[in-house]
């Protein structure tokens, strides 16, 4: 047997939360959460094989030879976090914007005013491909130590096709070389560029010349469109998240931000998820719920607009899958924090701690639509995360402030100090 396939015996965990025969969708009880006392996992290569009870899996180690990793402290478990919803290829800081809005300036002037998202487009478009991955590895060693093992990327401040691509390439090479893995979609729909007067002729440009580009060079399998008033009307994404799925494209969209309208695009093109929400209303979970779209909601931007958060009570209560996710971008978003954003979402909406640990493991994996990681099962990446605690509600309790110490990354400890 050599190393890579020789099975690791890890623990003793006080606690693994599996969040392993949770429902997909809707409401979730804390008593329903499966949770392991004095447990261990065993882990082959980057696998999970079991979880269990500790004792046994220790007569089960001395039988069969396996290795050990023993915990000596406090410590309970947690699949690896998953952020599934990020702009964190961009550069430049937009804190005069957030400056403006805090002085009491909206979002929607300061874009008018040609701030907002068209200034990061400026600085990421005048940034080389190697100031981009210099600058997106550090947001991810931060988001790693935080316990993100999965985040999603969107492009989406270079609205040119060579911008475009440079963006996904930065990700790309990110993704090689950083533990953590990057889920990329193409955002070049986020807003209509200047170069552009029309924006049907700007999402025919990037249908016709940037998506083949993207499927052939495996840069992105994802693609996203703003829907809103500053951005892209419902007529005008319609047509192109159709093109883009006849293209085989995954779809997900930003949609009722401000405005309502999105969440319908959303569901009438079936994308896997319809992300922000905070405008949206009984109707608009109800079209979701029918139509199985996933509800990503995005704290991170009701904090850094100082707006509302989605009603995500309303939709776990109306049978939604809701993921939570950072934003984490220049503009709405700058903290990137998901824990923390997660756990304030959950005291303001009233989630219980089972939901939200389920909107960013379980329920975000679902966002993606990847089905190998975000529970403790068998051929399920071993993507782990523990904090040091003998009791899972703490994690939630300390509002972000309680960090994991340990991270392991497909069955390997990560030194993340
Ligand atoms: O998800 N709403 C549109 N796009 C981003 C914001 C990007 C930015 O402000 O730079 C969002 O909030
Ligand atoms: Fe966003």
């Amino acid at each position: 047997m050599n190393n890579t396939s020789a099975h690791t015996l890890i623990g003793p965990f006080s606690q693994i939360v599996t969040m392993a025969h949770l429902p997909e969708a809707g409401p979730i009880l804390d008593d329903e959460l499966h949770v392991l006392e004095q447990a261990g996992v065993v882990v082959q290569g980057e696998k999970i094989v079991k979880v269990g009870d500790y004792i046994k899996l220790m007569q089960e180690a001395e039988q069969q030879d396996y290795q050990l990793q023993t915990i000596n402290e406090p410590m309970v478990l947690l699949p690896g976090l998953i952020d599934a919803h990020t702009h964190i290829c961009f550069a430049g800081s937009r804190a005069n914007d957030y400056a403006m809005r805090v002085a009491g300036k909206s979002y929607l002037e300061i874009a008018r005013s040609g701030g907002g998202i068209l200034d990061s487009v400026r600085k990421t478009r005048e940034a080389t491909l190697i100031e981009l991955v210099n600058l997106m590895k550090k947001r991810c060693d931060r988001h790693l130590q935080e316990g993100v093992t999965t985040c999603e990327v969107k492009s989406g401040y270079g609205l040119s096709v060579d911008d475009e691509i440079k963006m996904l390439e930065a990700i790309q090479l990110v993704n090689k070389h950083h533990t953590i893995d990057l889920i990329p979609t193409c955002l070049a729909a986020h807003m209509r560029p200047p170069e552009f007067t029309d924006s049907k002729i700007y999402l025919n440009c990037i249908l016709n010349d940037l998506l083949p580009v993207l499927k052939e060079q495996g840069l992105a399998k994802r693609v996203d469109i703003f829907i809103e008033d500053t951005a892209f009307t419902e007529a005008d994404s319609m047509e192109y998240l159709l093109a883009a799925r006849k293209l085989e494209f995954d779809i997900t969209v930003h949609a009722d931000q401000f405005t309502t309208g999105g969440s319908r695009v959303a569901c009438e093109v079936g994308a896997l998820s319809a992300d922000h929400l905070e405008a949206s209303r009984e109707e608009e979970i109800e079209l979701m719920r029918t139509a199985g779209v996933v509800a990503t909601v995005l704290p991170g931007a009701s904090l850094g607009l100082g707006m509302h958060y989605a009603p995500a009570r309303k939709m776990l209560d109306g049978g939604l899958c809701v993921a939570i996710a950072t934003d984490w971008n220049p503009g709405s978003a700058p903290m990137g924090d998901l824990l923390l954003q997660a756990a304030l979402l959950g005291a303001s909406e009233k989630l219980s701690m089972a939901e939200t640990l389920a909107g960013i493991t379980s329920r975000a994996a679902r966002a993606l639509n990847l089905q190998d990681r975000g529970i403790f099962k068998r051929d399920y990446l071993a993507d782990m995360i523990g904090f040091p605690t003998n009791n899972y509600k703490e994690i939630l309790y300390f509002q972000g402030k309680l960090k994991p110490t340990r991270i392991w990354k497909r069955g390997v400890l990560k030194d993340i100090n």
